[in-house]
């Protein structure tokens, strides 16, 4: 009996389902009920619907969830990336660079920015992604920064602890005041997550520790950048603020990948930083092999990661950190939605949230095997295909 609305996606070469950490199924079909997944298996088994989609052997994956991006700004920094690639290093003062080209842009640059970033996005396969403020640094810049974002996705982080702003300087703790008070205040309603940059040259331990209390206590979710550039006490102060994620995570003591498999925290790796900075990567097999669970995500921001396509990160984690295909599909789908708390995204099981990505090729692997290549050739979210085609 035909499902009233439904479609039937059959003939799919691979379907990526990561019912129960990752699975794939081959020859199957995959039908769309109401914006969810109605029902999954074997294509000679599925039941008819309203409408049919022949993959003809291409592959189907979750949509991916991009975990960590900061997409509201203004201005670029292009020179400043040739500059690193000629040899200078990377540092975080760079953000205040974007802070004041941010400050100084309209409400109008700043949502049309987003918005073009945004369908860039979707573009490429992204169906759910989370988005910082951090380049505004005053109550009114980090507040409409918020607002902009929470009317493109509801994942919304608070980052007024990115760096300390120049009418700071000097003073760190007049700052760490404001950010946990009026700005916080100004800005909770329009997040659900608050996070800090837990770095040197930007905010200590006790900073941070404060910062996310804060947050928590205004009924916001820890999450934190951390040992990006340097080993630090990020991870600890994580933990103990019950983060859902600990991202970057580029230099781990043995204690920092006890803590993260026992808290336990979500290690978020962000290779397109290292790329873009030219740093070391993150070993992503050490988290692996201690039992922790890893996301991927773009880190998309003017600075040191300006790149929105997700594939590029499975490409580069699987090339240069050694994670599997299988792990950087799931660690850029699963590993999102877990890193985001989400249990209707990131899966493709009965129930499921109807995100998801016909590709261009016959299995997963095509995504780092053909690294650069455009093969995303149709996007549904919430069971609507809203980008590429269905042929
Ligand atoms: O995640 N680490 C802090 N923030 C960004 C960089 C922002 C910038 O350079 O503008 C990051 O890499
Ligand atoms: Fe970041």
């Amino acid at each position: 009996m035909a499902l009233p609305g439904s479609t039937l996606i059959t003939r799919i070469g691979e379907l990526v389902t990561n019912d129960d950490g990752w699975t794939a199924i081959t020859g199957a079909a995959l039908v769309i009920e109401d914006g969810t997944v109605a029902w999954t298996g074997p294509a000679a088994q599925a039941p008819a619907a309203d409408s049919v989609v022949d993959a003809g052997g291409r592959a189907v994956l979750p949509g991916f969830v991009d975990s960590h991006a900061h997409l509201v700004f203004g201005g670029e920094r292009s020179a400043e990336f040739a500059a690193r690639m000629a040899g200078r290093p990377y540092q975080a003062g760079g953000i205040l660079t974007t802070v004041a080209a941010t400050r100084a842009a309209s409400d109008d640059v700043l949502r049309a920015n987003l918005r073009r970033l945004v369908a860039e996005m979707l573009g490429q396969g992204t169906t759910t992604f989370e988005c910082k403020s951090g380049y505004g640094l005053t109550v009114a810049d980090e507040a409409r920064g918020l607002a902009l974002a929470a009317e493109v996705t509801p994942e919304v982080t608070y980052l007024g602890a990115h760096v300390v702003p120049p009418e700071f300087a000097g003073d760190v703790s007049g700052y760490v005041d404001l950010v946990r008070g009026p700005m916080l205040e100004a800005c909770a309603p329009h997040s659900r997550w608050i996070d800090v940059f837990c770095e040197e040259g930007a905010f200590g331990a006790d900073e941070a520790a404060a910062v996310l209390a804060a947050g928590r206590a205004r009924g916001l979710g820890p999450r934190i950048h951390a040992n990006q550039l340097g080993p630090g006490p990020g991870i600890r102060v994580a933990a103990e603020a019950g983060a859902a994620s600990a991202d970057h995570c580029t230099y781990l003591t043995d204690q920092d990948l006890d803590t993260i498999v026992s808290a336990p925290l979500v290690a978020t790796l962000l290779p397109g930083a290292e790329f873009g900075t030219r740093h070391s990567y993150p070993d992503a097999r050490r988290l692996l092999d201690a039992g922790a669970a890893v996301a991927l995500a773009t880190d998309c921001n003017p600075g040191s990661s300006f790149t929105s396509s997700m594939a590029f990160c499975i490409a580069l984690a699987v090339r240069d950190m050694r994670m599997t295909t299988q792990e950087a599909v799931w660690a850029a789908t699963a590993g999102g939605a877990r890193a985001l708390r989400r249990t209707d995204v990131g899966h493709l099981g009965v129930g499921a949230r109807a995100d998801l990505i016909l590709l261009d090729a016959p299995s997963h692997a095509y995504l780092a095997y053909r690294p650069g290549v455009p093969l995303i050739a149709g996007v549904w979210q919430v069971g609507r295909l809203v980008a590429g085609s269905s042929r």
